[in-house]
């Protein structure tokens, strides 16, 4: 097993949603693998007001709703539970940093350990500024203060607002952070099923041949989710599916799909070979922002079996909003492998299904061999990757039916990653949590190709804050998404793969 250092990770924002439905059960699951230093100490820090007992019950109670190890015995839970305390703290007081070097120092001293420190931004993006900055007048990054220790931070999403206010979060981590102790988490990046797509690529000879404009047709990434805004109005009004979905998760996927290899599998070179992609995607001009990409706001509607409210109607949510609850995106990536493929995107809420894919469409047949037989239109073959539910890769082939005459029919060959491997994967907090403490950044945003894709989207989010809002809601809640999604795809005669 890899050499795991012990580790002192305090966490801000400790009293929230992600820490207890994400961060902390990923915390156990390691732990109770043993992919864990031995020496370790968690910290909450947060404004709550809570003492140790109250904040590991809290913890204890949302391991055994969340965690992938659960039903959790309280037995084991004691043992986890005693490297867990909790600071009551303000974000922007002085005097709750100076507090939590005492306590890491105290902590280093009991656990006879070195000052390993990982600072993990689990709030919303309000107090970045304020968290880096108390970190910084406090000292606590500093040689003098860690002694032969490190110091790491991990930033959640959303990371800015928009290119400059990225930008501006970037040099103000910067100020106080090396880039190579920053991870900019991206969940996506830790799912088994993403990390498959470079093992898919690169570790097959039959594939990488045919993965270019000489055989690949389009591609397609869906990211559909039939789950609405939920408890997240506050946020999500302010960012919508542009945002929250595109300019990360989408645009990381997109970036896998289509790198070249990379010289090295480590988090460099991947990193290297996903900027020189994105810097091939073609910018959108306002022209193009008009023709090639599509917002859309869910009606209410019917998901499975149930009414379901608009999202004007949801809790939370002003009643004249105009975000985004979908969007979709034609891009087009110039570069010798993939020029004159179109890339399209779509993501969005309150659809139709549950379901993350690629989809590659291969060329049509240049000659059909069977066309004297009245077999005229044969399936383009297609290889999905479909990153969640039912993880796993298809190939649609054709193949003759059987009977006495020629007959054609699309078949498929499926690989499952629950029947051939038999085993749960990790939940992607496990995987860049474990990353994090190993010192690996391979599956972590690095700032150039955060910035890029702040650039593209940006340039989307100006285009559309220039055109005549759309008249919302454009597509009822069930649904597949707006009709003009359809007309982006379906104008270059094509259309979204919508099989379930
Ligand atoms: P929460 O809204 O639950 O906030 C986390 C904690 O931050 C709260 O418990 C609260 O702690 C503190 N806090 C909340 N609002 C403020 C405020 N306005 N000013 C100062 N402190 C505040 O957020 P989540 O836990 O849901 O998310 C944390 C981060 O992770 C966010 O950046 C979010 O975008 C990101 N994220 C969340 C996901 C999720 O599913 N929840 C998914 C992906 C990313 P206290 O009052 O005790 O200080
Ligand atoms: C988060 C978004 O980053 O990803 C959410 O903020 C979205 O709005 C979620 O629902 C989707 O993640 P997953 O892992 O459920 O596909």
């Amino acid at each position: 097993m890899a050499d795991l250092k012990p580790s002192i990770m305090v966490i801000f924002g400790a009293s929230g949603d992600l820490a207890h439905i994400k961060i902390f059960p990923a915390l156990y699951s390691l732990w109770e693998e043993g992919f864990f230093p031995e020496s370790f100490a968690l910290v909450g820090f947060a404004r709550t007001k809570m003492n140790d007992e109250e904040f590991r019950k809290s913890i204890f109670s949302s391991l055994n709703s969340h965690c992938r190890k659960r039903p959790i015995q309280e037995e084991d839970f004691l043992k986890f539970s005693k490297h867990i305390y909790y600071l009551p703290s303000l974000y922007d007081k002085v005097e709750s940093y100076t507090e939590l070097g005492k306590f890491i120092t105290s902590k280093a001293n009991e656990y006879k350990i070195t000052k390993n420190i990982v600072y993990y931004l689990s709030t919303p993006p309000s107090v970045y500024n304020d968290a880096i900055e108390g970190i910084k007048n406090a000292d606590l990054v500093s040689e003098d203060f860690k002694g032969e220790g490190f110091s790491k931070i991990v930033i959640e999403k959303p990371f800015g607002y928009d290119y400059k206010s990225a930008k501006e979060l970037n040099e103000h981590l910067l100020s106080v952070f090396k880039e190579e102790d920053i991870y900019r988490i991206d969940h996506y990046l830790g799912k088994e099923t993403v990390q498959n797509i470079l093992a898919f690529r690169f570790s097959n000879a039959i594939f990488e041949p045919i993965w270019n404009n000489k055989y690949i047709d389009h591609v397609q990434i869906s990211a559909l989710e039939s789950i609405g805004v939920g408890l997240r109005a506050g946020y999500f009004d302010e960012s919508g599916t542009i945002r929250d979905m595109m300019q990360n998760h989408m645009i990381q996927l997109l970036s896998l799909v289509a790198i070249e290899p990379p010289a090295l599998f480590d988090a460099d070179d991947i990193r290297n070979e996903k900027v020189k992609l994105l810097k091939s995607v073609r910018p959108l001009s306002l022209n193009d922002v008009k023709k090639y990409t599509v917002r859309g706001q869910y009606d209410r509607g019917v998901i499975d079996g149930k009414q379901v409210v608009s999202y004007k109607e949801e809790e939370g949510i002003d009643a004249n909003s105009i975000t985004d609850t979908y969007a979709a995106m034609k891009l087009y990536v110039d570069n010798y492998r993939w020029a004159g493929v179109p890339f399209y995107l779509r993501a969005g809420k309150r659809l139709k299904t549950h379901k993350t894919e690629i989809a590659v469409y291969f060329k049509k047949l240049p000659y059909s061999l069977f066309a004297k037989a009245g077999i005229e239109n044969i399936k383009q073959n297609s290889i999905i990757i479909t990153i969640q539910p039912n993880e796993g890769i298809s190939i649609n082939i054709g193949a003759k039916k059987p009977g006495f005459v020629m007959d054609i029919e699309p078949v498929c060959m499926v690989f499952n990653y629950k029947s051939s491997f038999r085993l749960s994967p990790p939940d992607a907090y496990e995987r860049l949590i474990y990353d994090v403490i190993l010192g690996d950044q391979t599956l972590f945003a690095r700032y150039d190709d955060m910035l890029i894709a702040w650039q593209l989207i940006t340039s989307v989010m100006n285009g559309w804050s220039k055109m005549e809002p759309p008249v919302f809601p454009n597509y009822d809640a069930g649904s597949w998404g707006p009709k003009e999604a359809d007309e982006l795809i379906g104008a270059d005669g094509r259309e979204w793969n919508n099989a379930v």
